[in-house]
């Protein structure tokens, strides 16, 4: 099957329905990938509602937010999900914290991308292994680099289908599925973080500013992406 033919047949399904229809298709060949964010909460709770059977895993990269790990907890106790959590290479880091530092990642681009690939990527990788597809949180409305994507894609980096289920929803539709569902959600998002990725790379964002300007804001908005999503 070509990623247009899968664009096809889930294009005229509502979200839950494509999900089902995914679910279906891949069985234990499919994951959500969850930064414990909004969208992810959506898809965490859809998926659950659909199988419980259904696997989402997340990247602890050692740097988050406690309300973030907070939120894993939640996720775990009061939703019933079997979240599995990937840790990057001790070896990897304690090579990388040695030649640039604890915070190394403020030096430059390639040090932060570099700090990215070892506690983000390596690991992503190791989570998709054995998958076809892998289900993200991504929505085109978040930033430029993000406009341009299909509802699925081939992921030419990892070798198999990633699917955006949310690419067209809005902001507003996210919350108002968090609401009325009752999705634990993390407790920052109240503190201006409508974005929330590592602990030193993410802050509040003001009123009107765009959504993602807290993730590594002392960067251009075209270098803002950590490599799981080119
Ligand atoms: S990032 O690339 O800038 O960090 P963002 O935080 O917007 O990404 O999240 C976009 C999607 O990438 C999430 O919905 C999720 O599918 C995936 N993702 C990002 N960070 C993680 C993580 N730590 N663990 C698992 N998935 C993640
Ligand atoms: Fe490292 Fe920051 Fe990337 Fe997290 S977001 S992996 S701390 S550079």
């Amino acid at each position: 099957m070509t990623p247009t033919e899968l664009n096809q047949q889930l294009q005229s399904l509502d979200t839950p329905a494509a999900l089902k229809h995914v679910l279906e298709q891949f069985g234990s060949r499919v994951a959500l990938a969850s930064s414990m964010g909004a969208e992810d909460q959506v898809l965490t709770h859809m998926l659950k509602s659909i199988s419980p059977q259904a696997r989402v895993f997340t990247l602890d990269t050692g740097r988050l937010h406690q309300q973030t790990y907070d939120l894993i907890d939640r996720t775990r106790n009061e939703m019933g999900v079997d979240l599995q959590v990937y840790f990057p290479a001790a070896t990897e880091v304690e090579t990388y914290v040695r030649e640039h530092g604890i915070n190394g990642f403020y030096d430059s681009v390639e040090n932060r991308r570099q700090c990215c690939r070892i506690r983000k990527l390596e690991p992503l990788k190791r989570a998709l292994s054995g998958l076809d597809i892998w289900i993200t949180g991504l929505r085109a409305e978040q930033s430029v680099t993000r406009t341009a994507m299909e509802l699925v894609e081939w992921d030419e980096s990892h070798g198999l289908f990633k699917y955006n289920p949310l690419l067209h929803w809005s902001e507003e539709q996210v919350w108002e599925y968090l609401r009325e569902h009752q999705v634990p959600v993390n407790a920052l998002h109240r503190e201006g973080y409508p974005s929330i990725g590592c602990a030193p790379c993410t802050r509040a964002v003001k009123p009107g500013e765009d959504i993602r300007a807290g993730r590594w804001w002392w960067e251009q908005p075209e270098h803002k992406e950590c490599g799981l999503h080119r």
